[in-house]
């Protein structure tokens, strides 16, 4: 029986950093679906969301994803290439989200997240893997904490890669963005009901890690 566990939340919570230290842990794979959709928005360009629902899924299934490998070395492939920093700006963040209200987006998003996980142990990473993809996961997290919070760690993020961080531009695209993830009418972003819930707006990383190994074991 293959082990899925969910974690959800709002942007920049950190939940790519825990999702793979828990997939680390537990020697299973991590799948980040927010990286799916954001490897999606820039493989179909800016302005793609303004396209008919019948051209959206004439062009979705050109886009292949893969997921190999476990824990740290777990790699999520898009037409055969490795999924990197290029997907992690903030422009690309906002064509991720404003795709993601489409509901063929999201169905083909659904098909091909359930077929990576298809018998397959994991750590499943975003904003409706509780709720809608994995609902039958053994261990669900929702991980919180406030925009500015989540806008400062996000900030320290960027400058460690070397790009410019503009705190309150970031904090208020933070809020933009959880205001289309959790307003929109398909797969809002919500706790599931079983979901362990962790504000983590005062907890170290390391803390809210012990709490989620914590959860697992029990
Ligand atoms: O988590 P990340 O910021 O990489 O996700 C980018 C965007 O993709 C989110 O803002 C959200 O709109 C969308 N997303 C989603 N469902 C998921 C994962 C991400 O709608 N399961």
């Amino acid at each position: 029986e293959p082990l899925v566990v969910t974690m959800d939340g709002p942007a920049g919570v950190g939940k790519s950093t825990l999702a793979r230290m828990t997939a680390q842990a537990l020697g299973i794979a991590y799948l980040d679906t927010g990286a799916m959709f954001r490897a999606t928005a820039l493989a179909l360009g800016e302005g793609a969301w303004d396209l008919s629902g019948a051209e959206l899924e004439a062009r979705l299934p050109g886009i292949v994803f893969g997921l190999t490998g476990v824990g740290d070395c777990s790699t999520l492939l898009c037409n055969g290439a490795a999924v990197g920093d290029e997907v992690r700006t903030e422009e690309v963040g906002r064509w991720a989200s404003l795709l993601a209200v489409r509901p063929e987006v999201r169905a083909r998003q659904l098909q091909v997240q359930r077929s990576l996980g298809l018998g397959t142990s994991l750590v499943a990473e975003g904003r409706d893997m509780g709720t809608v993809v994995f609902p039958a996961a053994r261990r669900k997290f929702f991980l919180d904490a406030s925009p500015r919070v989540r806008a400062l760690r996000r900030v320290r993020q960027l400058e460690a890669m070397g790009q410019a961080a503009d705190a309150a531009a970031i904090e208020q695209a933070i809020r933009e963005r959880d205001r289309l993830d959790r307003e929109r009418p398909v797969a809002p972003l919500v706790p599931a009901p079983d979901a362990v819930i962790v504000d983590t707006s005062e907890l170290t990383l390391h803390q809210v890690f012990e709490r989620i190994m914590d959860a697992v074991r029990s």
